[in-house]
């Protein structure tokens, strides 16, 4: 059986998907939605799907089995609630939303509906991210030291607070979902974030944060868009004995024997595809971020880039770590 999904926002992200989807035996895309005519056709077009100017219009017209939702992140909330109103699996590009409170409304939603769903913390695919897992369950990291040192992404929303949510919540929110899924959930710490007349939109350009996981483990997270390119964009773990540095490409691993680095094998766009892909077919359940355990990675940027922009205390909600 062909499995139908249906693609709303035709960018850089959403091309992507359409293509891995496209590469898989089983699935068509079958429709692609975006504002911009251009994009829709050309995406729809490589893919054979049929192009639409709105998602209201692909919904009507098309009979889906799924939904990617790879809008801004100030796009997203109707697009969501008419997907759940018709039980559709969901796949919803990270960030979740701008804010918190559009997340936990589409969370509690979903909860109820009983939905599948998938968001695109991609890093959790990583081969590379597994390895570090299996080192770190028997020697427990004490301290994480993550950066995302950039360029600012040139799309004309991103360093506009209000479509972007920021750098923290929509870039660096990578880093923070690693760091939950290797070290634990945050219990607490501070921010710091600034703004420079150089820098771009009206986001903070730079930001820093101290916190403390409920290991006991320590983590500093710093991110700026100042840079003419990326320089540094990965996460390191410290443990009794055991380093490691891990970037989207590689893992270097620092032991008793050595320094060694090893390459990553996974395409990880490809596999969170080929995962949601076989969970919407009942095939599989790989899906490593369903919406209820993303929303707990935005809880965590939503509290954090707030506090960078506020009085600098990291107040996690009292659900940090709740299924809701
Ligand atoms: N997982 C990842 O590594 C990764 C990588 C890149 C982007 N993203 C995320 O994906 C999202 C999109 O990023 P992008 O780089 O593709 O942006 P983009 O600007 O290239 O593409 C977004 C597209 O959505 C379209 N759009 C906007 N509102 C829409 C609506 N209501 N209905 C349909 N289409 C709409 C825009 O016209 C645009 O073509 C962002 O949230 C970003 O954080 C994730």
């Amino acid at each position: 059986m062909t499995t139908r999904i249906g693609l709303v926002g035709a960018g850089f992200i959403g091309g992507r998907h359409a293509d891995s989807l496209a590469a898989q035996d089983g699935v068509a895309v079958v429709g692609v939605a975006d504002p911009r005519a251009d994009r829709a056709a050309a995406v729809a077009g490589r893919v054979g799907a049929r192009a639409y100017a709105g998602w209201a219009d692909l919904l009507d017209a098309e009979d889906l089995d799924a939904l990617y939702v790879c809008v801004p992140p100030h796009g997203h909330g109707a697009v969501e609630e008419a997907a759940i109103g018709l039980g559709l699996a969901l796949f919803v590009e990270k960030p979740l939303a701008t804010d918190l409170a559009t997340a936990e409304r589409l969370a509690a939603r979903i909860g109820d509906a009983g939905l599948l769903t998938s968001v695109g913390y991609h890093w959790r695919y990583l081969d590379t991210v597994e390895t570090a897992r299996g080192l770190l369950a028997e020697t427990p990291a004490r301290m994480v030291l993550a950066a995302w040192l950039d360029k600012a992404p040139g799309v004309d929303w991103w360093a506009r607070q209000k479509q972007s949510g920021g750098q923290t919540v929509e870039q660096a929110t990578h880093l923070f979902d690693v760091a939950r899924m290797l070290v634990g959930e945050v219990s607490g710490g501070s921010a710091v974030g600034s703004r420079s007349p150089e820098g771009p939109g009206d986001i903070l350009d730079v930001c820093t944060a101290a916190l403390r996981f409920e290991s006991g483990a320590v983590g500093s997270f710093s991110s700026s868009c100042l840079l003419p390119r990326g320089t540094r964009i990965g996460i390191e773990l410290v443990a009794p004995g055991l380093g490691l540095e891990l970037t989207e490409h590689q893992l270097v691993v620092s032991d008793r024997d050595g320094r060694r680095t090893v390459d990553r094998q996974v395409d990880p766009i490809a596999a969170e595809d080929r995962a949601f892909v076989a969970a919407v077919r009942g095939a599989d359940d790989d899906v490593r971020a369903p919406y209820a355990e993303a929303l707990r990675t935005h809880r965590l940027v939503t509290a954090v880039a707030a506090a960078a922009a506020g009085n600098g205390t990291v107040q996690l909600p009292a659900t940090i770590g709740a299924q809701r």
